[in-house]
């Protein structure tokens, strides 16, 4: 694996790349990596006859400076995964590197922003927009990987790439879970070992709610999701939505469509998580 630190640098080898007739996979991630990326990598890798994975934590995308702040940085055994991987490519640009000048477009995405993470992380989707539409400009991928923990943010690029008219294969992940359900997530590095007790239960009761959502409406469910996310285990919930599976907005019955989804986003001490169900899917 090539570790490259510029936009320079990586241009060059991509366009003798392509020049060749090369398939380039892309895994846009911002580090901390566990199993989780690591199921992207290896699927780019396999997809793929040129696998590029960047590691960047993008400032505009973080609404809150202490989230920044905070965010885990593990560039050195980073590396080590994706070269055990099979990653050929780790793109590691400094924030200058990605925006030599302030980055100030203003993207629209209508009602697919306007609801859960748009809403309780203001700007938070038009600086990931920034970053992923600035990382394809650059690398020029024909597949792309995204994990489908953030279910919204999959549909913003899904809907992001359909605006700028670019040709890239948006390939969506399914979520991967430590053994005791926990969906797997650079933030669990920062809960303590009492919190990290607790974190399971977030996929616990989504789990147990798509057996109580068979017997009761949409309502009664999110009110079953909300009331165990307990204060006294040390939770606060931001959110519990049933939305739409492709707009992403609140249905009210089950009968409504066919691609029914509950995301959560719940704080476990300090540390922000999000996880989703998928309650029904007519594949
Ligand atoms: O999902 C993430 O880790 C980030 O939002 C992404 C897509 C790498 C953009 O910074």
């Amino acid at each position: 694996m090539q570790t490259l630190t510029t936009v320079a640098a990586l241009t060059d080898i991509l366009e003798g790349l392509r020049h060749n007739g090369r398939t380039i996979g892309l895994v846009p991630t911002m580090g901390a990596l566990h199993q989780g990326h690591l199921s992207l990598i290896k699927r780019c890798v396999a997809e793929n006859d040129c696998c590029v994975a960047s590691v960047f934590v993008n400032p505009t995308q973080f609404n809150d400076p202490k989230d920044l702040e905070t965010y885990p940085r593990t560039p050195e055994a980073d590396a080590l995964m994706l070269e055990e991987a099979g990653c050929d490519y780790l793109f590691m640009p400094s924030v200058e590197e990605v925006y030599p000048t302030p980055d100030t477009r203003q993207f629209s995405f209508g009602a697919l922003e306007t609801v859960m993470e748009g809403a309780y992380r203001p700007g938070h989707f038009n600086g990931v927009a920034q970053v992923v539409s600035r990382l394809f400009e650059l690398v020029k991928p024909h597949k792309a990987y995204f994990g489908e923990k953030d279910f919204q943010q999959l549909a913003i690029i899904r809907a992001m790439v359909a605006q700028l008219g670019m040709n890239i294969d948006i390939v969506a992940c399914p979520i991967i879970r430590e053994t005791d359900g926990l969906a797997m997530s650079s933030r669990n590095k920062r809960l303590t070992p009492k919190q990290r007790e607790k974190a399971p239960l977030i996929a616990d009761i989504l789990v147990k709610s798509r057996t109580f959502a068979r017997e009761n409406s949409v309502e009664a469910t999110i009110r079953y999701v909300s009331e165990r996310l307990r204060p006294e285990d040390g939770f606060k919930l931001d959110y519990m939505a049933i939305v739409d599976g492709r707009t992403l907005q609140a249905v009210e019955d089950w009968a409504e469509t066919d691609y029914i989804v509950g995301c959560v986003a719940v704080y476990c001490g300090p540390v922000r998580l999000i996880d989703n169900i998928v309650y029904k899917h007519a594949d």
